[in-house]
């Protein structure tokens, strides 16, 4: 445990000295919790972050598949092969469900909203419901792993175990928790949130690697032999967990990571690419392309968040720090003089970590792209385009 004395020096080094400015006011409990909170902060990463330059990187696409390209014997293949790599235990499922949801305006974790009024049509429901099939299918248990986050945790295991885990057994499923980060002024400074407390807000989806690390999970999937861990968000209405042809699609291309994509519905659809960077497999966000580049034909497949990670590529970069990509928030900050200030307006930035981050790591990726009115229906908005209204219509 770190002493009064040593964080204090490294407040100094890291000019965070305002974090101890209320320290003589709180009771003895407060001021070890205070510590505590401080003792998790990675300063260094921080450092970084509010340095960060904007660098001109090369974008170039990737090539992508389709199902057209294959024969239909191919195709078929692709499927047994998937089937058999579920059969052999070679797979398992992780959720990254630890997101707040707040464009949703759902008063809860967002796997928890349904489709018509039951918990049998909630988003958990469809993927457990999903896995459930496919263990039919296979006649093998599959893993899924669901990671959560310190403000979801416990409705999400609540919801699970008020409903039955949805058919699946309770022993299949892990949940682990995501971490937490800190949120930073414009200057830099790390925000109290009260005069004990350092704001801290979920650490984005690329926390995962490192929480499976942290959870035991990674060396849990190597010692059962998995060779696959297929990735999906929570929000998606029709995701094919663990799609047997999409197993079979990445274990024969033969690359790190396999990722699904959709056609861009037009050029200036608000979503990340596949591509590279660099030279490099990635995500390219939106905010990064030019005019030009989002019209170009070759990049237009969109990343919808499902994906193939082999475990031992997963293994090999779960130590890498990956980067904070800032999010400017209006965040709840009590000022020197005491005072608390409820803001209108964006006052600091939230640090997220992108689980894309990791790509640059893998020498290839294969994108298989698919269909988006059978795959692709993602629960972003109330109603409207991408909406809770959308899906629910699709399904009643
Ligand atoms: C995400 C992708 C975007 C893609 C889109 C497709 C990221 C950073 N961006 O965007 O490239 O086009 O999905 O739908 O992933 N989550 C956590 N912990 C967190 C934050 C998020 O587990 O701290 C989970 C969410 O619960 C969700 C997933 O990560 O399941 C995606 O996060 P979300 O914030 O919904 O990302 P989008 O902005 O929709």
């Amino acid at each position: 445990m770190a002493t009064y004395e040593t964080i204090k020096q490294t407040l100094l080094t890291y000019q965070q000295e305002h974090l101890l400015h209320f320290y003589d006011q709180l009771t003895e409990t407060e001021q070890q919790s205070l510590l505590t909170q401080i003792d998790q902060i990675d300063f260094e990463n921080l450092k970084e972050t509010s340095q960060q330059q904007e660098e001109r990187a090369t974008i170039s696409a990737l090539p992508s598949h389709s199902a057209e390209m294959f024969t239909t014997t191919e195709l078929v293949n692709m499927h047994e092969h998937g089937l058999s790599l579920l059969a052999d235990g070679k797979v398992a499922v992780v959720l990254l469900a630890g997101g707040q949801g707040t464009r949703l305006g759902h008063n809860g974790p967002k796997g928890t909203v349904n489709m018509d009024g039951t918990a049998a049509t909630s988003l958990f429901a469809l993927q457990a419901k999903r896995i459930q099939a496919l263990q039919q299918e296979v006649k093998t248990t599959i893993s899924w792993y669901i990671m959560t986050s310190p403000i979801n945790d416990e409705e999400t295991t609540t919801f699970f175990k008020e409903n039955g885990y949805f058919g699946l057994k309770p022993e299949q499923i892990t949940f682990f928790l995501q971490d937490v980060s800190p949120a930073l002024t414009p200057e830099g400074k790390v925000m109290l949130e009260d005069k004990g407390t350092v704001f801290q807000a979920p650490n984005g989806n690329g926390g995962v690697f490192a929480s499976m690390q942290k959870a035991g999970i990674l060396a849990e999937l190597k010692n059962n032999h998995v060779k696959w861990v297929f990735f999906n968000n929570i929000d998606n209405a029709l995701v094919q967990v663990a799609d047997p042809y999409f197993l079979g699609y990445a274990d024969q291309q033969g690359a790190a990571i396999s990722s699904k994509s959709v056609k861009k519905a037009d050029p200036n659809e608000k979503v990340g690419v596949l591509g590279q960077r660099d030279g490099k497999p990635s995500v390219i966000e939106y905010s990064e392309l030019t005019e030009e580049q989002r019209h170009q034909p070759e990049l237009q497949d969109a990343n919808i968040g499902i994906h193939l990670f082999d475990v031992e590529f997963l293994e090999q970069t779960a130590d890498q720090v990956l980067p904070y990509h800032l999010a400017h928030k209006k965040i709840s900050t009590i000022k020197e003089d005491g005072t608390t200030v409820q803001p209108l307006e964006p006052n600091g930035y939230k640090l997220e970590k992108f689980y894309f981050d990791v790509f640059p790591y893998a020498s290839n990726m294969s994108i298989f792209q698919v269909e988006r009115a059978n795959e692709f229906l993602p629960v972003k908005n109330k109603t409207g385009k991408d909406s809770l209204e959308e899906a629910q219509k699709r399904f009643n």
